[in-house]
């Protein structure tokens, strides 16, 4: 299947894949290609770079999505026949969000934002993002202002990282916090037989001391408590999103061997959560020409016969194509281990690794070209 089938089947696209390789450039240009061609897309994008930032309309951070004016397709060549909206997903927001949402009245919602306990909380512990990511997407899923929506994430080590994140949460902040607090309070144990996730959150807030911290903490798990209902229900139907049909995943990776072998192991991953994978994005091929004839080398040759080293010049020129091809070749032999590893019955896209960043709405047009075709057929 072609990765535009893929694209078209359906509602939502979550690019996942490790650091680096280009999750939140394919993710912006699928999200692109969608809205030229008609579809009233939503992109869902987290920390791009500052340029491709401003290109999308992102200059200012907020939990809103924010609609690309249409004349700045025009400004690039561009014809916008759907819509596209973008938004910058931060943790913090996101999470003061659901918060909002679940306090039972404002007085507790405010107690809860500005408890310090929290603020550690809801920025720096691990899993955070990811889960954010998932709560996002779980909160435009059924949004009926859009009819496309992809999801960029956050870099993760491996797949667990990003999957486990809705359970690793809630985790962290139920049993250890609360043990810990109700074992203080009982005045039986010390800090020694805390829990991992305990332990972590304790040594952030180190710079709190005694009652005040206490306080902070009793605060904390009181209000927290009475949401968490709230939340655990909240990270099961986020969960369940994920496997819903209209849900597809792409693993994005880059060719080199590393890449590939973590992308293997990521797919692995998602078949264990009971999610196939419906295409791979192989990200920055290189490709290079063939090897030089000797018509070509002759007329190289004569090119340079006015340089001084002639054939030292012919024979780095060479060496830098010879170079160019063994870089083509160990790419190639990376889609293949792909193929191999990953499984042939889902859709293969390889991009070219560009000359320049990618940054603006025509390049991401052409990256788009590139995932999903040229521009074939344009909706009213
Ligand atoms: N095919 C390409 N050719 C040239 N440059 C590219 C290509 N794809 C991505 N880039 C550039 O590589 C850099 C990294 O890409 P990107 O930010 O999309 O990766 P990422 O997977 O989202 O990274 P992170 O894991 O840090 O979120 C960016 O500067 C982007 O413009
Ligand atoms: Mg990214």
């Amino acid at each position: 299947m072609e990765l535009a089938e893929v694209v078209d089947r359906h509602r939502v696209i979550v690019c996942l894949g490790s650091g680096g390789v280009g999750k939140t450039t394919t993710s912006a240009a699928i999200a692109v290609r969608a809205a030229l061609a008609g579809r009233r897309t939503l992109c869902l994008t987290i920390d791009p770079a500052k340029r491709l930032a401003n290109s999308l309309g992102l200059s200012e951070l907020s939990d809103e999505e924010q609609r690309i004016d249409p004349a700045v397709f025009c400004e690039h060549g561009l014809e916008c026949n759907g819509s596209l909206s973008a938004m910058m997903l931060d943790m913090k927001h996101t999470f003061d969000a659901l918060v909002t949402r679940h306090a039972t009245s404002e007085a507790q919602r405010n107690r809860i934002l500005d408890n310090r306990i929290y603020q550690y909380v809801s920025t720096s512990l691990a899993g955070t993002q990811e889960y954010m990511a998932m709560e996002k997407l779980h909160a435009v899923h059924k949004d009926p202002r859009f009819d496309f929506i992809v999801l960029d994430t956050p870099p993760t080590t491996n797949a667990l990282d990003f999957l486990d994140a809705p359970q690793k949460l809630v985790g962290a902040i139920d049993s250890p916090v609360m043990r810990w607090f109700v074992e203080q309070l009982e005045g039986k144990r010390g800090i020694g037989l805390l829990g991992k996730g305990a332990a972590y959150v304790l040594r952030g807030l180190s710079r709190f001391t005694g009652a005040e911290f206490l306080d902070h903490v009793g605060q904390f798990v009181t209000d927290v408590n009475e949401l968490f209902g709230g939340f655990r229900d909240r990270a099961q139907a986020v969960y369940d999103d994920l496997r819903s049909d209209d849900v597809g995943f792409l693993i994005v990776t880059s060719p080199s061997p590393l890449s590939v072998a973590e992308a293997v192991y990521f797919s692995k991953k998602l078949g264990d959560y009971g999610i196939d994978p419906q295409g791979v994005v192989v990200n920055r091929v290189h490709r290079a020409g063939p090897a030089p004839d000797a018509d070509t080398r002759a007329a190289l040759e004569a090119r340079l016969s006015e340089a001084q080293d002639t054939a030292g010049l012919v024979q780095r020129v060479e060496q830098a194509a010879a170079d160019a091809r063994s870089l083509a070749e160990r790419d190639q032999e990376g889609v293949r281990r792909l193929r191999k590893h990953v499984g042939a019955d889902m859709s293969y896209t390889e991009v070219p690794a560009l000359s320049q960043d990618v940054h603006d709405l025509s390049a991401l047009a052409r990256v788009g070209e590139h995932l999903m075709g040229a521009m074939t057929e344009v909706s009213p």
